[in-house]
């Protein structure tokens, strides 16, 4: 595990680069997208190299880690939606390069085992853009989550439902209760984890994450058993360290 602490100015390059990198040498790469506050600046500077360096995702695929259960097509605040803004809408993906769990479909669980076979028909993603939670989760695989985990259904916690109630205009009980989310063993699948963390509200998770016992209960240290993980983080994330 390669441990980055720069300012957080310098994250969202850091990652960029070497999301840069992959794309450039193997254009049809696999990516992995987190949504959340973490991965925005990681997003910006992807848009600004497309626009400014024509860095191009046309031949790119990429899947998303998590999604709410339930919410409206047209929801704001369903992932699809969200990484539609924050990133697809402002590079080149070529339509249905995208995909996230269908967290609309009759039956969740075949949606989930879809999901898995989907990632896998593409031979798994190359590079994979994390965030996490002050619990430790990782995309929704929240404390408790089995190692082992592929993609499923999840019941939210009240701390995550309450640290995700800013996207809902502060009112927990908008935030769902149910997500689809990849495994932590489906995570562990990808040839390369970044994992971006800012603020003093993650110094905690960082900690466990980098230095805590592998453990269900801070989900993140998983990462740990991974060959090649680069943790991204600022001073204040890296405090407790
Ligand atoms: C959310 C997402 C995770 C994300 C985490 C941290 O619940 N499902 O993928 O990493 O919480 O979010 P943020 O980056 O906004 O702090």
């Amino acid at each position: 595990m390669e441990v980055v602490i720069a300012p957080g100015s310098e994250l969202g390059r850091l990652a960029a680069s070497a999301i840069e990198q992959l794309v450039r040498s193997q254009p049809d790469a696999v990516l992995g997208l987190a949504t959340g506050s973490s991965p925005l600046a990681v997003y910006d500077e992807l848009a600004r190299r497309h626009t400014e360096r024509g860095l191009s995702f046309a031949r790119t695929r990429a899947f998303m880690l998590d999604e709410y259960v339930g919410l409206a097509a047209d929801h704001p605040e369903r992932y699809r939606n969200v990484i539609e803004k924050d990133l697809v809408s402002r590079v080149d993906f070529a339509p249905g390069a995208v995909r996230g769990p269908d967290g609309l479909a009759d039956d969740l669980v075949a949606a989930c085992a879809d999901y898995e076979d989907a990632i896998a028909a593409v031979g798994g993603v190359d590079l994979q853009i994390l965030g996490i939670g002050t619990d430790g989760h990782v995309a929704f695989n929240e404390p408790g989550s089995s190692l082992a985990s592929r993609t499923r259904i999840k019941t939210l916690t009240r701390q995550t439902r309450e640290d995700n109630a800013r996207f809902f205009g502060g009112d927990v009980d908008q935030v769902p209760q149910h997500v689809l989310t990849q495994g932590l063993a489906t995570i562990m699948s990808a040839r390369h984890l970044v994992l971006v963390a800012t603020g003093k509200g993650k110094a905690e998770a960082v900690h466990q994450l980098v230095e805590g016992p592998v453990s269900a209960m801070w989900p993140a240290t998983v990462l740990q058993h991974h060959p090649h993980v680069t943790v991204l983080v600022d001073d204040a994330a890296a405090s407790r360290l």
